[in-house]
Formats: C-alpha cells, structure tokens, sequence
C-alpha cells in the first residue's frame, strides 16, 4: 500500500494526545508526494478541522496568494503541520502535543523527501530549525539540516493581523521560487 496512505491510517486513528477527544478529522497533509517543496505549519484551525485538509481557512487562502504571486503551483507542493489535531480554541500547541505527534511529520518528510521544507511561522521554526528561533529576525534565512534546505517565514495568519508584514513575505517567498528553480 502506499506509503502516505499507511501512516495516514495510522494517524486518523492516533489516541496519543487528549486532542484526538475533541477533532473533526485529523489533518494529515496534502499535496504532491514528490513534492521539492514542502511547507509546514502550527496546527489545524476550525476550517482545518471540518475539512481534514490544511491551510484552507482565510490563512490559507493567503497563504495561495503568496503562491501565486512566486508562481508556484498549490499542487506541486506538499503542505502539513506539525500537529494532525486542532487544539481548543487554536491556541498554541503543548510541548507533550509536539512530542506525541512530531513521529507523524517526521515520516511524511521521510517519505516524500522534499529539497527544501519551509516552516510557517514561528512554533513549527523552533520545533524544526531551532528551539530559539527568532521569527522576525530569522525569516528567509536559510540552514543546511541533513538532506534539507530549510527556511522560516512568517506565518499567514500573523500576516492577517499585520498586513505591514506582507512585502518581507514576499520577499521571501520570491527567495524560495529561486531556490526551488535552481534545483531543476
Ligand atoms: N494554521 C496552521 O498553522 N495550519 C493550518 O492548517 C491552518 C492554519
């Protein structure tokens, strides 16, 4: 069976953490699964949570802006998060939540081998890259972690909040075409 599919199985069924309680579904991925690219943000919001799919409430609606705007296809990339599970009311993910759902993510990455993994926002940079990443500092730079190049962007949500936010985004996303051109 395909190998996504099986941790898939594994995942929708995960009792590893009190928030399997209270999910809709769990979010597992979408995307390419040869995917170069992989973005990977915080948790599943509400919409998230309905829908099984990541990134499809108005942060991610943004999040397809910025896409567009660097020509890269939704559909060519993968997209995850670092927890399957909405947490009560979005609020941050609990270090024991991380720990008990990261094995997840870890075999997604394992699996499809992307080139180049970009963290969305802060929680899945200090999870993937350093534990004290700095988000506004950091942004756009780029590290060397294994078979991996990765950066960190802001997250689209806290682009919601601070639109001023929206040119350092692009600036970075622009980065991240270039690098994914470079590859081919
Ligand atoms: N925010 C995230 O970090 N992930 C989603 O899937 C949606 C919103």
């Amino acid at each position: 069976m395909d190998k996504l599919q099986q941790i898939y199985d594994t995942c929708k069924n995960c009792t590893a953490c009190p928030l399997h309680q209270t999910r809709t579904n769990c979010v597992f991925g979408v995307g390419n699964p040869n995917a170069q690219l992989m973005f990977v943000g915080e948790a599943p919001g509400e919409q998230e949570d309905l829908s099984g799919t990541p990134f499809v409430g108005r942060a991610g609606q943004l999040l397809d802006k910025f896409l567009f705007a660097v020509d890269i296809d939704r559909s060519d990339v993968y997209i995850a998060n670092i927890l399957k599970c909405r947490p009560p009311k979005n609020r941050d993910p609990l270090p024991a939540e991380e720990d008990a759902c990261i094995g997840y993510l870890r075999e997604q990455v394992r699996t499809i081998k992307p080139k180049i993994i970009v963290c969305l926002g802060r929680i899945s940079a200090m999870r993937l890259i350093k534990p004290d990443y700095k988000i506004t500092r950091e942004h756009g730079t780029w590290v060397e972690k294994g078979n991996f190049l990765m950066t960190a962007v802001y997250h689209p949500a806290a682009l919601l909040r601070d639109p001023r936010k929206n040119e350092e985004m692009l600036r970075d996303m622009k980065v991240i075409k270039q690098k994914l051109n470079e590859l081919q």
